[in-house]
């Protein structure tokens, strides 16, 4: 690892404000609380397949919703939907048909609102199928740092979050 880099590395001030905005749960007659909830779903990418001079969806008409402690796997071919789908929950995709909500938040609205989607970023997380895509920066401190910094943790809890992955990882030369 760059020693050097850990000295360099600039915190950003970032914008906490996302902390006053209060949710609220949605919850079952009997009693489980709804994480995600998905009305009528479907998507395409804008480059995605035409079929039949049609938009040909990858995920069509989903209806879903998962709990509060529930483990959901979902299973189906190559190419049928499955990473689209997750990253729909994850707010990385932004859906033009059907609604979905997640915690306290209506992705279908608030994934254009920065201060909601920095609060929502920090409670849902998506790990890359392909490692690649979560290793960009210059050194491994940077890398290490990435989550924390963009959670808008203060400097002093970063630095101690990384020594700790660090040392846990045997990270150190
Ligand atoms: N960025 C994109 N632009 C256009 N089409 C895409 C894009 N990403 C995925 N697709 C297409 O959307 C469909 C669903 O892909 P997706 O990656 O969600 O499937 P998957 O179930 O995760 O597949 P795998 O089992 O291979 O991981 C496929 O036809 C794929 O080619
Ligand atoms: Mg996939």
């Amino acid at each position: 690892m760059d020693n050097n880099s850990k000295e360099n590395t600039k915190v950003p001030n970032l914008d906490k404000s996302a902390e006053i905005i209060e949710g609220h749960s949605e919850y079952e007659a009997d009693g489980r609380e709804v994480i995600f909830d998905l009305r009528n779903v479907s998507y395409n990418y804008p480059t995605g397949p035409i079929k039949e001079g049609k938009p040909n969806l990858v995920l069509e008409n989903i209806n879903m919703k998962i709990f509060k402690g529930e483990r959901v796997v979902i299973l189906g071919p190559n190419g049928g939907g499955k990473t689209t789908l997750l990253k729909i929950l994850d707010g990385l995709i932004r859906i033009k048909q059907g609604q979905i909500s997640a915690f306290e938040f209506d992705l279908s609205k608030d994934i254009n609102n920065k201060k909601k989607m920095f609060k929502f970023r920090r409670k849902v997380g998506f790990v890359f199928q392909n490692p690649d895509e979560e290793l960009f920066s210059s050194t491994v401190y940077e890398d290490i740092i990435f989550g924390p910094l963009y959670l808008g943790l203060d400097e002093d809890e970063i630095k101690a979050r990384a020594e700790e992955v660090i040392e846990h990882r045997a990270l150190k030369k």
